[in-house]
């Protein structure tokens, strides 16, 4: 790994844990100053501690304006600046379907993946200006951000919405230097599903259909963090308001041709499930 971004500041969200967790150590190795954020405090502080470089640890929930402020101010009061942002904690929400999905849940999902990636770009572009410039943002986005399911709805709103979110701000950003960019992952067994493990598109199944993926397998977090230490360093510097699908090609198959993979429909448990919910009215 080359030195490539001494003597920046990166904050990480999502750090405690999987595709944060990754590239607050990538960030380190290639010779950042890193902030670690997540509502984990415990996760985030022994990450922070096994990453080689300078580092700092600051529990935080990205869904809270004054959490995200304090977060910007604990970079800067610590190392003087901020460079890159990694806007990355995110929560799946529940796998329940859509007429009986709650507000609750709803506004919850809505809070930490939507608002939280908002608060973060407009503290960082408010400290790039008071700082006389900077500086390149990633948010990580999902496959979920451009296909379409019928499980996991809130997350796939707002898997959806950060990429709107990411497009305006990189369109703000431009003509001020500052670099906007997504990153789209595919199946990567974390913390995230396996929350869910006995669920259908969880764990354990998240496993077996990464088998249908057309690289055959699910991709590391690692493999995702070299991605997004890519788009935040300077090798991407014409790279702007882009998302990048890191998936094993999973975002490309056609669902209407028979070698479609991964996302190919298998309407055989479609119409199980609709025969079963019909059965139940
Ligand atoms: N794992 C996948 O297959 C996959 C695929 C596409 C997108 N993603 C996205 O990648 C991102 C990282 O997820 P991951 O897979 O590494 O999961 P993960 O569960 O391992 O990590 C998510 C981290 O976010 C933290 N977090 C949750 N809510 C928070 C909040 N309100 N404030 C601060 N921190 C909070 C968690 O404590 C955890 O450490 C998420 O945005 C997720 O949607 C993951």
């Amino acid at each position: 790994m080359t030195r490539s971004l001494d003597g920046k500041v990166a904050v990480v969200t999502g750090a405690a844990s999987g595709i944060g967790a990754a590239t607050a150590r990538r960030l380190s190795g290639a010779g950042a100053s890193v902030v670690l954020v997540d509502v984990d405090a415990d996760g985030a502080r022994q990450v922070a501690a096994d990453v080689p470089g300078r580092s700092l640890a600051v529990p935080g929930d990205v869904s809270r304006e004054e959490d995200v402020e304090r977060y910007v101010r604990s970079a800067v009061e610590e190392f003087g600046r901020l460079d890159l942002h990694h806007l990355n904690a995110g929560i799946t929400g529940p796998f329940t379907e859509l007429p009986e999905m709650s507000v609750e849940d709803f506004d919850r999902v809505v809070g930490v993946n939507l608002r939280g990636p908002f608060l973060g770009v407009r503290a960082a572009f408010r400290q790039y200006a008071g700082q006389g410039g900077g500086g390149a943002i990633v948010i990580t986005a999902s496959i979920a951000s451009l296909r379409g399911s019928h499980d996991l709805l809130p997350y796939q709103t707002t898997k959806h919405g950060v990429l709107g979110l990411m497009r305006g701000a990189a369109m703000y950003g431009g003509p001020l230097g500052v670099r906007v960019n997504a990153v789209a992952p595919g199946l990567v067994p974390t913390g995230l599903f396996a929350a869910n493990q006995t669920a259908t598109g969880g764990g354990d199944d998240m496993i077996r259909r990464g088998t249908t993926v057309p690289l055959r397998r699910t991709g590391s977090p690692d493999e995702i963090a070299a991605v997004v230490a890519f788009l935040l360093s300077d090798d991407a510097s014409y790279v702007h308001g882009e998302v990048i699908s890191v998936d094993g090609g999973s975002a490309i198959v056609s669902t209407v041709r028979p070698s479609g993979g991964a996302g190919a429909w298998d309407t055989a448990e479609v119409d199980r499930r609709v025969s079963f919910e019909t059965e139940k009215q």
